[in-house]
């Protein structure tokens, strides 16, 4: 298939992807989290082409995206109260809801749960697309299944030239890591996902909400989950990854300790200098926002590196760092160490 890369600074560009998706193609659009690879919602054939594009096995729900609170309407049964409460203060941003899904929403998008999961992205290009076709746009992350979420234009052409309708190149993402994910679908609210809307902040405006334990823990061989998306190892990066907790100090002793052939450091930009191993910096120690925004390209750089072992040093699992740590820990295949 042909692909057809577009820039959105460019005049007519938003139009033509706009009456792509209109015509149920497939577009990669940029999003302040990640990009994601767009379809209709309501185009059952569209969608089921998101699963085929990606590989992502059908199980595994998929994102509808809106550009106003009006468009809730056709998708979701009801508007809870805290949900309602979240929106005010995070819509447009990086969290995603779940709810109990309106009939009009196909099987294949909600992967046959009762649910369905609505964000509404900042982002001014995802924003004019959105509103250009007028349609509830599902996308999930637009990266083949298994390899890191795309934040740039650059990831989706790697991962997804010839295989979608478009891609609109709306600069780098400038969150890096996907929404953060809550649900309303059973009792009590639960944090599924955690993201750039910390689990601190969601407490602070509606109260209570649960962690489901699959953000921090493995799950159990054949567990039902919350999230399908929780189920799969999700970035499996190339070489083998293990996730260091320790100080600055043990973690570069320790380290430069194991220094062979092959051998990478994930670090903070402090801590480069003082190691012995090849390093890729994924952000500042004192910055869990520079880290979320580029744990996924120093992932694919170290894909990219052919290293054999990785010496992850672990993130904060405060604030955003929780999101850094949940993506890092599946990227490790839940290999821990404690110093
Ligand atoms: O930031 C993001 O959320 C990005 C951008 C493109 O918006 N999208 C994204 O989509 O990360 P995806 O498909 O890569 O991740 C969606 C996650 C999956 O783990 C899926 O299992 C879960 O959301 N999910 C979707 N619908 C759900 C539902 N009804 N119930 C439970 N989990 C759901
Ligand atoms: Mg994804």
């Amino acid at each position: 298939m042909e692909t057809l890369l577009f820039d959105s600074k460019n005049e007519g560009a938003v139009e033509a992807v706009a009456n792509i998706l209109k015509n149920g193609g497939l577009v990669a659009i940029p999003t302040e989290t990640v990009y994601g690879l767009a379809a209709n919602a309501f185009d059952e054939k569209a969608c089921a082409n998101i699963f085929k594009a990606k590989g992502r096995p059908g199980d595994n729900p998929l994102i509808v995206h809106i550009s106003s609170l009006n468009m809730l309407g056709d998708i979701v049964e009801e508007f809870p109260e805290k949900a309602r409460l979240l929106a005010e203060k995070f819509w447009p941003g990086p969290l995603t809801m779940i709810m109990k899904k309106s009939e009009k929403i196909p099987n294949v998008t909600s992967a046959n749960l009762p649910s369905v999961a609505v964000r509404f992205p900042a982002h001014p290009v995802a924003r004019r697309i959105i509103e250009e076709t007028g349609l509830p746009l599902a996308a999930p992350s637009a990266n083949l299944s298994g390899s890191p979420s795309p934040t740039s234009f650059e990831h989706c052409v790697h991962d997804l030239m010839g295989r979608v309708d478009a891609i609109i190149d709306g600069g780098p993402s400038s969150v890096g890591v996907e929404s953060t994910i809550i649900s309303f679908a059973g009792e009590k609210p639960v944090l599924l996902r955690p993201g750039y809307v910390t689990l601190e902040q969601l407490r602070e405006t509606i109260g209570e909400v649960e962690v489901s334990h699959a953000v921090l823990e493995k799950l159990e061989e054949g567990e039902k989950v919350l999230s399908p998306g929780m189920k799969y190892k999700h970035y499996a990066p190339k070489a083998q990854v293990t996730l260091v907790k320790a100080s600055s100090e043990d973690y570069i002793k320790y380290v430069n300790e194991h220094a062979e052939e092959g051998i990478f450091a994930l670090c903070f930009d402090e801590e480069a200098k003082k190691l012995s191993v090849s390093t890729v910096c994924y952000g500042s120690e004192f910055s869990d926002e520079e880290q979320a925004e580029h744990i996924f390209e120093a992932l694919r750089i170290i894909d990219e590196s052919g290293a054999k072992k990785v010496f992850a040093h672990s993130p904060k699992v405060t604030g955003i760092g929780l999101a850094v740590y949940n993506r890092l820990i599946r990227a490790a295949g839940f290999d821990v160490i404690e110093l």
